[in-house]
């Protein structure tokens, strides 16, 4: 960060460049305060009340006025935005198109639909969104759903002190973030519903009210509609397996209330820099050669949707292990034998299966690279 800027040099109109974060001075009329313009220390604290600022991300804001310009302890710079810049996702490799649709549709407030392979990395960059936010995340798994009101609360039996069963309303997640969130409606909450496609149909039916305009969803517990904040942004995931026997079963009317964005497994060189930054040890070309078995795998029809980037990164936790360091390429194959083959359909001795086909492409890749 540069030195501090002098107050002759801002002036009202000026463009320039400041991140934000959120105010926490009670009863400020202004959501966003930053201390910094172009890089350097503002003469006097930056606050914006624009509801489109992202706290933590890059922006370019216009000065509208400065408050008390003679005295040094006090007074502000009062800017609007103009843009918000591209925003850097922490830890996660991310299409420079799919990056900046999410901006948008972060911007706008739309619940999001992120679509991939199992382990493309939806979870991951769920999380990231939320801290390069400044969002409060909030994990939801919905394959643990069964009824409808299962989104907002759980029924748990216990024995009174009586011995008789009395039951419970468990508060989930969302409830209390809704209930934080009411509370507090400076943060911001990230409601992440892993897994949509796993829970019964009806109960996702139950959702769609808090997806679309209505923004309301049904709370058992006080048994009346409970309104969902503004400070709320929705994003799911869902995971179509294998493309070919993909049980993704989302109907039309329930994947309207989203944008949906594509996401797939990272390309291989990106795959390579993402398991080099966690396996710093490791010998590049070791970590290449798997991402290219890898990549050759998943070129199988069969096996397309289901080799993640997990399975690269358990073959690469052995191999950086004390136990197997001494003798990484002999046993590269039978730790990809366990790490690829072991996650896919049938045997790796039965050619016929997917784990055989995909054990013919493993040694034949490291065939090739024998050589
Ligand atoms: N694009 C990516 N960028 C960074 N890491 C990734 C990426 N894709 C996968 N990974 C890594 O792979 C592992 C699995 O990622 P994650 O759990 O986010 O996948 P997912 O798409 O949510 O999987 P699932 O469909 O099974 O829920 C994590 O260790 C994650 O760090
Ligand atoms: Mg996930």
């Amino acid at each position: 960060m540069g030195a501090k800027l002098p107050l002759e040099e801002v002036s009202t109109g000026q463009v320039r460049e400041t991140t934000f974060w959120t105010n926490a001075v009670e009863g400020s009329p202004f959501r966003f305060r930053a201390t910094h313009l172009d890089g350097r220390r503002a003469p006097k604290v930056v606050l914006c009340d624009d509801p489109g600022v992202r706290p933590g991300v890059p922006c370019t804001v216009r000065i509208k006025a400065i408050r008390k310009p003679n005295r040094d302890d006090r007074g502000a710079i009062e800017v609007e935005l103009v843009r918000v810049l591209d925003f850097a996702l922490e830890g996660v490799w991310l299409d420079p198109v799919v990056s900046r649709k999410l901006q948008v549709l972060l911007e706008s407030g739309l619940n999001i639909l992120l679509d991939g392979p199992q382990g493309c990395g939806k979870t991951t960059l769920a999380k990231s969104i939320a801290t390069t936010l400044a969002m409060e995340f909030v994990l939801f798994n919905c394959g643990a759903v069964i009824e409808a009101s299962d989104f907002l609360a759980t029924v748990q039996v216990r024995a009174s002190e009586s011995g008789h069963p009395v039951t419970d309303f468990v508060k989930t997640e969302i409830l209390t973030a809704l209930e934080e969130a009411d509370a507090s409606p400076r943060r911001r909450y990230l409601v992440f519903l892993d897994e949509l496609n796993r829970c019964p149909e009806s109960a996702r039916n139950a959702l769609m009210p808090a997806l679309d305009a209505t923004r309301r969803l049904f709370d058992p517990i006080e048994n009346r509609f409970r309104a969902i904040p503004d400070n709320v942004q929705f994003v799911a995931a869902v995971n179509r397996g294998n493309e070919f026997s993909g049980t993704f079963a989302i109907d039309p009317a329930q994947l309207d209330r989203f944008a949906p964005v594509q996401m797939d497994y990272p390309p291989p060189p990106e795959e390579v820099k993402l398991l080099t930054k966690r396996h710093p040890g490791m010998s590049a070309a070791l970590i290449e050669l798997i991402v290219k078995v890898a990549a050759r795998v998943r070129e199988q029809p069969e096996v397309g949707g289901t080799l993640s980037v997990r399975a690269t990164e358990e073959a690469c936790i052995y191999l950086d292990h004390p136990l197997f360091e001494e003798d990484q390429r002999n046993a590269l194959p039978e730790i990809l034998k366990s790490s690829f083959c072991g996650r896919l359909p049938g045997k790796w001795s039965d050619t016929a299966s997917d784990a055989g086909a995909a054990w013919a492409t493993i040694t034949a890749v490291l065939k090739e690279d024998a050589r």
